[in-house]
């Protein structure tokens, strides 16, 4: 099929190069004529494993184009719309300036039978407003949600666990356009679609609802046990216990519970803001209060571990090298984007510490955000004469590739505050570390 692919962020970047690994032609477009430049030359700007791959493939074989010309649009089948939705400036709701403008960019060069597939995380009810634009022109608007977790977004595009697709419904039922949009969205994912990946076929509320609720329910799990960290703490229980008790519960399960500096990045913060706006917006912010409750438990949890390398540190991080470690706000992935890990460095530093901030991946990104803060490729040189060790992003090379005994042999100060409660808390205090977990005695 051909396809267009308007907007080439992390979600549009991964999808135009996705869809072309499958076999179909597609072009991707974007205003921001660095990346297009980047991605037009094989190069995946941020990094994702596998993307760079898949890139190179699609270009060289002359199926995969990048253009910042939106006219480049005109002829394609399949319309995907995947530009930024990010929180308002000035408040919690999404600013949908983006998805207007690219809207407004592809009427003019869609024919009749075109589908307009709608990827970006939208408040609901948008595409029930666009599609009527949409349908003016002759085409068809579709909403098909995408769940992908950076550090695995490609795999999460090519092989998700549960395709969705929302079109205009009546009672209930597909309309003769919306039941041909199914169809070409079908063999749009064929592979997917061959190994009888679940394909929910809803109106256009529903498919908008389904990931924003996704996301809601899983910053609702974390959230949770970190809740049940604050009350470990208040009683001298192990969260981290408790989290693999209650997640051998089928109906529980233990993905999700890990306790720990909490949840940033992209997609989860936003998203429930905008979801409890949006709830606002419909008389019906009473359904959803518990997201600003999930929110709130959420950035309490950066401050705890503040808080605990305070303690470590008899009340004063003044003067104090302070190691952090990890940056990104969760491993296999360069994004900072609410990272809690560099937003605990910053505090950290406001206090006053020397902080020295390392990580495998996001320190570039980081240095530009944050400038003030000292940053250290290399992990053994950032532990050097360090009197607090804090763990922030769960990397491999923290987690599992720095023993306890080797860290002790750089540092000035064998204590550790684990903010991602990974680190064996007795293997490390065997080689005399004093350790320090999230809801952990
Ligand atoms: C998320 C959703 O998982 C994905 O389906 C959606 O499409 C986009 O948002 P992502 O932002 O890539 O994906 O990250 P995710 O793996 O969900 O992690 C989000 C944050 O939660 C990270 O900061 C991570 O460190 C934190 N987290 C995750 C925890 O604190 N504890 C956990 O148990 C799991």
């Amino acid at each position: 099929m051909r396809m267009s692919v308007i907007g080439c962020g992390y979600l549009g970047a991964v999808h135009a190069a996705a869809m072309a690994s499958i076999g179909h032609d597609v072009v991707g477009i974007d205003t921001d004529e660095a990346k297009v430049c980047a991605l037009a030359a094989g190069t995946a700007p941020f990094f994702e494993p596998g993307l760079s791959e898949i890139l190179q493939t699609g270009v060289a074989g002359h199926n995969l184009r990048f253009t910042t010309d939106i006219r480049a649009a005109a002829g394609s089948d399949v319309h995907f719309v995947s530009v930024g939705t990010p929180q308002q400036a000035g408040g919690y709701a999404a600013d949908l300036t983006y998805v207007d403008a690219a809207m407004d960019g592809l009427l003019p060069h869609l024919r009749p039978g075109d589908v307009v597939a709608g990827k970006s995380t939208v408040p609901v009810g948008t595409a029930a407003g666009l599609a009527r634009r949409v349908r003016d022109t002759g085409a068809t608007l579709a909403w098909n949600p995408e769940f992908l977790r950076e550090g695995w977004a490609v795999k999460d595009t090519i092989d998700p666990d549960r395709i969705v697709v929302g079109v205009e419904t009546v009672d209930g039922s597909p309309t003769e356009h919306g039941a041909r949009a199914i169809e070409q969205l079908r063999d749009a994912y064929r592979p997917a679609v061959e190994k009888q990946t679940p394909f929910l076929v809803t109106d256009y509320a529903t498919a908008e609802l389904v990931k924003v609720a996704a996301n809601a329910f899983l910053a609702t799990k974390i959230s949770f046990i970190n809740a049940m960290a604050e009350i470990s703490e208040a009683t001298g229980a192990d969260v981290t216990l408790l989290a693999d008790a209650i997640g051998h519960d089928g109906r529980i399960g233990r993905r999700f519970l890990g306790a720990g500096i909490g949840f940033g990045g992209g997609c989860l913060p936003k998203d429930i803001r905008a979801f409890a706006a949006r709830a606002e917006e419909l008389g019906r912010s009473e359904s959803v209060a518990f997201l600003r409750e999930m929110d709130a438990i959420n950035l309490r949890r950066r401050e705890r571990a503040v808080q605990l390398v305070l303690e470590a540190l008899d009340g004063s991080v003044h003067g104090k090298r302070i190691a952090v470690l990890g940056a990104s706000f969760k491993p296999h992935s360069d994004d900072i984007r609410d990272s809690p890990a560099l937003d605990v460095a910053v505090r950290l530093h406001g206090l006053g510490g020397q902080v020295v901030v390392t990580d495998p991946a996001a320190l570039d990104n980081a240095r530009r955000v944050h400038p003030h803060l000292t940053y250290i490729d290399d992990r053994d040189a950032a532990l050097r004469d360090a009197d607090v060790v804090v763990l922030v992003t769960e990397w491999d090379e923290y987690r599992r590739q720095m023993p306890p005994e080797h860290a002790a042999s750089l540092v000035r100060g064998k204590v550790v505050v684990d903010g991602r409660n990974c680190l064996d808390a007795a293997a490390w205090r065997a080689a005399g570390w004093r350790y320090f977990g999230m809801g952990r005695p």
